[in-house]
């Protein structure tokens, strides 16, 4: 049986509705991505959602918004998808990386608490959060949690500390969508989130993503960046500000009006295989499941990643199971040692060393709605052979 790393879930639902964008003429602009806009913002709870062509684009525009440019700093995480850094660095802002907490592999917050005093305060005490290389720093704006694997980051502590200083909060729910934090749902949790439909995500629009925010004048704002720097008043091509075409194109906000009609079901039918791989790894000592806060009042799951415990390695059992026919993955590779960020910024192994030891050790397992029973036995048990051989 051959079993995908993960599946896009498509149904008649979905073809039908593209089909029919394709047969109205209006390819860009037009009903759908309004229609998809209100359908999320009502499924968020919050007053505007603003659709763009891809999650990375949308976290893009929200560092635009916190006005972190130009050797300001935002702290984030290192255990992440590139995207959630590299979104500052497209500001030409610094990502100041601040450790993950070990269970969850979210952002900690009591380490964010102490780096924003430190830095505030400036001097040497900022000095030891700041990566060895940098240019000229200019202030704190922001703080950058990631919903890491769909599990939402313990957003109040964050949000405490935010306040205290007048700093934004964004969150990178890309992974998230529908997950809820103390019974609140993921992306109503600070200033602005950003979801993301890559084909893994629970739902998908081929390529795209939403911003949504409480806040009018960045709606405003949102809208204006991703159309070219139009304000809704502006004539035919006239542009207020530097913008970008980050549009959604109607033919993916179609997708994402079906998908998102689907959306609880999609999450129970993926919660239903992540409760199947934990009831069949069990008995795998040196696999250890993944674990939920009790924050976490509803885990709407991403991916599902387990930890490959000494004395077994990781690499060696992903190349076992790649070897079985079973993909896998390393998930999250840390971003302080991707080539790029060592090379710009100078950080060195050692640097963060709970996100490097969950960089060894995590593995991600094939995961999707579309998995059935007998697909998460088959990776299980060429697992135990890979654990065992
Ligand atoms: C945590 C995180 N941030 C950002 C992104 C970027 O989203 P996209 O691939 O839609 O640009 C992703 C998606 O893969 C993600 O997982």
């Amino acid at each position: 049986m051959s079993i995908p790393m993960s599946s896009p879930d498509i149904t008649a639902a979905e073809i039908a509705a593209v089909n029919q964008v394709l047969q109205t003429g209006y390819l860009s602009i037009g009903p759908q991505i309004v229609a998809f806009e209100q359908a999320m913002a009502r499924y968020v709870g919050l007053p505007h959602a603003i659709g763009v062509n891809s999650g990375t684009s949308g976290l893009h525009l929200c560092c635009i918004a916190t006005g972190a440019r130009d050797g300001d700093l935002v702290i984030t995480t290192p255990f992440s998808f590139i995207a959630s850094a590299n979104s500052i660095l497209y500001e030409r802002a610094i990502p100041v990386f601040v450790d993950v907490d070990p269970v969850t592999g979210n952002i900690d917050p009591q380490l964010v608490a102490e780096a924003v005093h430190d830095l505030m305060r400036g001097g040497a005490a900022a000095t030891r959060w700041l990566p060895r290389r940098h240019g000229s720093i200019g202030t704190l704006k922001a703080i950058m949690p990631v919903h890491a694997f769909g599990q939402p980051a313990d957003m109040d502590p964050i949000n405490t500390v935010a306040a205290e200083y007048g700093l934004y909060v964004i969150e990178d729910a890309c992974e998230a969508i529908g997950s809820t934090y103390k019974g609140r749902m993921a992306g109503t949790l600070s200033d602005a989130a950003v979801f993301a439909f890559y084909p893994n995500k629970q739902m998908t629009t081929g390529e795209g993503g939403m911003i949504v925010t409480p806040h009018d004048e960045w709606a405003t704002l949102f809208r204006s960046l991703r159309n070219q720097g139009r304000d809704v008043f502006d004539a035919w091509l006239n542009h207020t500000r530097l913008g970008y075409n980050y549009r959604l194109d109607e033919l993916s906000a179609a997708l994402g009006v079906v998908q998102l009609s689907r959306i609880e079901e999609l999450i129970a039918r993926r919660s239903q295989v992540a409760a199947w791989y934990h009831e069949q790894l069990a008995d795998l000592e040196l696999v250890e499941c993944p674990q939920l806060s009790p924050h976490t009042t509803r885990m709407s799951w991403f991916v599902y990643v387990v930890r490959i415990l000494p004395p077994a390695n990781r690499n060696t059992v992903m190349q076992r199971l790649a070897a079985a026919g079973i993909p896998s993955r390393p998930y999250f590779t840390p971003i302080h040692l991707q080539p790029f960020y060592q090379e710009r910024f100078g950080y060195e192994r050692g640097d963060f060393p709970i996100t490097e030891r969950l960089g060894d050790v995590s593995l991600a397992l094939p995961f999707s709605s579309v998995m059935s029973e007998a697909q998460v036995s088959e990776v299980v048990e060429r697992l135990r052979a890979a654990l065992t051989a």
